[in-house]
């Protein structure tokens, strides 16, 4: 059979991550297209025996030859490429057409090119996919935003492809706008938090337990084997498996102990600040990745302070608080998360359904994992939750590891290991629950050096009062 002449969906950016998005499109039945300037990458389409799948290195054609109201989906990197990828597409699309931005772009650049594009009657949305590699070619988590529209278009391709738990895809309209690029910046805001508190795990395992990397590896793999089951936990224990090429021991070992990062869990922080929303475990983990960089500080101070003495510690005893502190600190990193989310929905009008978010965060994603599943039904039966801690599931979880956290912390200060995230879960869950906080106190200071006044607790109204004993 000859190779189809009119695609359902073209695809620009075929690196590892278009390629592979674009294969699995193809491999579930879609008649689909890829564009490259790069002539090696279109020709590696056009050469697949597949009939369903076309490679073009000519963009008109590539765009003419799509089924309208065509559907261009772009796979570059976030930023100004994907300006002027879209500058080069914009005189070829016509009204009705649908661009569909799948990197992780910032959702202000999404806002500003929804309008930018809407001028010309071309639909812009942003879409978060979640998954990485490996994700994009067997089943990635998708977030798409925008209307209703561009879902009866894109939906059924974008199920076709997505992640499955049973026969549930994961993925789903998030809400207007900008909202598919928000759910993947705070998915990844979560993922950092989650990230840098299986870090602290593994670091007082490491520094405060003795414990060596397969029995590290061990250990996590039973927390895996558990309510903890989750891709994070799964591929740490991959990690610490993982054998050094160059020599003995495990290549985590030789891996320099500065954290990079791209700028999505930096920009979730910066958001819940500009809203007003707390997400201490997410910028603890910012900053935490941050100081990390800071190696030749940290080598010049390291032989400044010596470690406090090391009393007895019984590992079981130890390692049975440390799941449970991660437990607590997962689920009070989701509840942080999911509450910027409903926040930033209200702000910025996204109409976002937290259950649907926790639904197609259960596979595919990066931050897929077992007690996702309780979250999105906690949300399915109660969609206006003020925040995930007061579900009724959160409590049993959380009165159920509290104190693991609890415990974990303390060895953690006793020994001088740092646990930021960890401790920041725990000083939110504390905060919340916590019926009356110390801030009349800070109320008071304000009022008293600048006259900012305060509210009180008995009475409407706004006060200034002459502070000082009479
Ligand atoms: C995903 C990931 C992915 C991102 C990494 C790296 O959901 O597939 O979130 O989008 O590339 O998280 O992010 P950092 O470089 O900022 O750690």
């Amino acid at each position: 059979m000859a190779k189809a002449t009119q695609f359902e969906l073209g695809l620009i950016g075929l690196g590892t991550m278009g390629m592979n998005l674009l294969l699995n499109l193809a491999d579930r039945g879609n008649v689909v297209a890829g564009y490259s300037r790069d002539r090696s990458k279109s020709a590696e389409l056009r050469e697949l025996p597949a009939d369903n799948i076309q490679g073009f290195d000519d963009l008109a054609e590539f765009v003419a030859a799509l089924r309208i109201p065509r559907v261009v989906l772009l796979l570059v990197p976030a930023g100004p490429t994907v300006d002027s990828v879209v500058a080069g597409l914009r005189p070829l699309l016509a009204r009705g057409d649908f661009i569909v931005d799948a990197g992780n772009s910032f959702h202000r650049d999404t806002t500003r090119r929804i309008a930018e594009l809407a001028a010309d009657g071309i639909e812009f949305v942003g879409m978060g996919v979640s998954g990485g590699e490996s994700g994009a070619r067997h089943g990635p988590s998708m977030m798409p935003g925008g209307g209703q529209r561009a879902w009866e278009r894109l939906g059924p391709l974008l199920e076709s492809a997505a992640a499955r738990v049973g026969d549930e895809p994961c993925v789903a309209p998030m809400g207007e706008g900008a909202a598919g690029h928000y759910v993947k910046m705070i998915h990844n805001g979560i993922e950092y938090a989650l990230m840098q508190m299986l870090a602290e795990c593994y670091d007082l395992m490491r520094r405060r337990l003795g414990m060596s990397n397969e029995q590290m590896a061990a250990e996590f793999a039973r927390w895996n084997a558990g309510r903890l089951q989750s891709y994070l936990v799964e591929i740490t224990v991959e990690v610490l498996r993982t054998p050094e090429p160059h020599g003995a021991g495990a290549l985590v070992d030789a891996v320099l102990d500065r954290a990079r990062a791209k700028g999505t869990g930096k920009w979730s922080s910066q958001d819940a600040m500009d809203l007003g929303v707390p997400v201490p475990a997410i910028d603890a983990a910012v900053s935490a990745r941050e100081l990390s960089a800071y190696k030749t500080e940290r080598l010049r101070l390291a032989p400044l302070y010596s470690d406090p003495p090391a009393a007895p510690l019984d590992r079981a005893v130890a390692l049975e608080a440390l799941e449970r502190a991660y437990h607590a600190g997962a689920w009070i990193a989701y509840a942080q998360g999911l509450a910027q989310i409903a926040q930033a929905s209200a702000e910025y009008g996204f109409g976002t359904e937290l259950a649907t978010v926790a639904r197609i965060w259960r596979a595919g994603c990066i931050i897929r994992a077992a007690i996702l599943d309780p979250i999105a039904a906690a949300f399915a039966s109660d969609p206006v939750l003020p925040n995930l801690l007061a579900a009724p599931v959160a409590v049993r979880a959380l009165d159920d590891s509290v104190d693991g956290l609890r415990a974990t912390l303390r060895v953690a200060i006793d020994a001088g290991i740092p646990a930021p995230a960890l401790a920041a879960a725990l000083a939110y869950f504390d905060g919340m629950r916590s019926a009356r906080l110390p801030a009349n106190l800070i109320q008071a200071q304000r009022d008293l050096f600048g006259a900012h006044t305060y509210e009180r607790t008995d009475r409407d109204g706004v006060f200034h009062s002459a502070w000082g004993a009479p």
